[in-house]
């Protein structure tokens, strides 16, 4: 029996991560709204046809739905996590938007051919086992000339913000997992030579790679709830006894009180504009 693509993070955003940006998803939308924003405009902007949108590993749907809402046209939202398209799919309903959202593989997933304008995402391409064959499939399912514009993070080291969890708490979660740029994950293509690269094997052209800075902010009151449910940390806290559970939170306190402001957390967020042609 051939294995299923994607098999470990197909778990996961069925699982935990799933869950936890079903959870988090207005603090999620609210910290990472300057992203949707940028994706939006340049979409926005463009001076041509974007009348079918795919917004790829889409989640909860801020980024399909808000381009819904300023462009127009057929948005499509595919993500492989069925709670994260159920709450997508929910928020449509409730705007009243006339938006389809896929439960499928980006990377697997037999689009019809030539059918999208636009394809955009904001943060979710980055978890392909094979990210050659899955760039190559959606640039089969992209009209000749058509645009990719997607945003991914820079390295790690330069966002301590991701970072500041896992150095805090090593000495009390010694299992922890970092990320490891390069590999799937949040900074799979933190390297702008290797996104180059995989884009043009799955044969786009007119790759442009630009960094953005952008400051992102949320609520003091989201940041505990934020810290113990997202990435390593989160994730090794669902499986460890109350003591330790409550110094990794006091740890985590004093290790993020350098980004709290007047009841405002506001961090540096140091990432890549990617844009590319089908
Ligand atoms: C970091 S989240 C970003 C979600 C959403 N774009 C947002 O900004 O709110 C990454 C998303 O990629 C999705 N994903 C991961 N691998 C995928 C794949 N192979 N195909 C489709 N979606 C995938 C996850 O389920 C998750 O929703």
């Amino acid at each position: 029996m051939t294995e299923r693509v994607n098999a470990a993070q197909l778990q996961a955003w069925n699982g935990d991560n799933g869950r936890a940006w079903v959870t988090l998803q207005p603090v999620l939308d609210q910290t990472l709204k300057p992203f949707e924003d940028l994706i939006v405009d340049s979409v926005a902007a463009a001076a041509e046809p974007c009348a079918r949108i795919l917004d790829l590993g889409c989640g909860t749907g801020a980024t399909t739905l808000a381009l819904a809402e300023r462009v127009g046209g057929l948005c499509t939202g595919i993500d492989i996590s069925e709670p994260m398209i159920e709450l997508a799919r929910t928020r449509a309903r409730e705007r009243q938007l006339s938006v389809d959202f896929i439960i499928g593989d980006a990377q697997a997933f037999s689009f019809p051919a030539q059918t999208f304008d636009v394809l955009v995402s904001r943060f979710g391409v980055m978890f392909f086992d094979d990210p050659i064959a899955a760039f190559g499939n959606l640039r089969r399912a992209t009209r000749p000339g058509g645009r990719l514009t997607f945003v991914c993070w820079r390295h790690p080291k330069d966002n301590p913000f991701m970072t500041t969890a896992e150095r805090a708490s090593a000495h009390l979660l010694p299992d922890l997992k970092p990320v490891i740029a390069g590999s799937p994950g949040p900074v799979a293509f933190a390297d702008p030579d290797r996104t180059r690269s995989v884009l043009s094997a799955g044969g786009w052209t007119g790759i442009d790679i630009r960094p953005v800075d952008v400051t992102c902010t949320m609520p003091e009151h989201d940041l505990l709830p934020y810290l113990t449910q997202m990435g390593s940390v989160g994730r090794a806290l669902r499986t460890v006894d109350t003591q330790t559970r409550a110094e990794v939170i006091a740890a985590l306190h004093e290790a993020y009180s350098e980004f709290v402001v007047d009841g405002e957390v506001r961090y540096p967020a140091a990432c890549w504009m990617v844009e590319a042609r089908g």
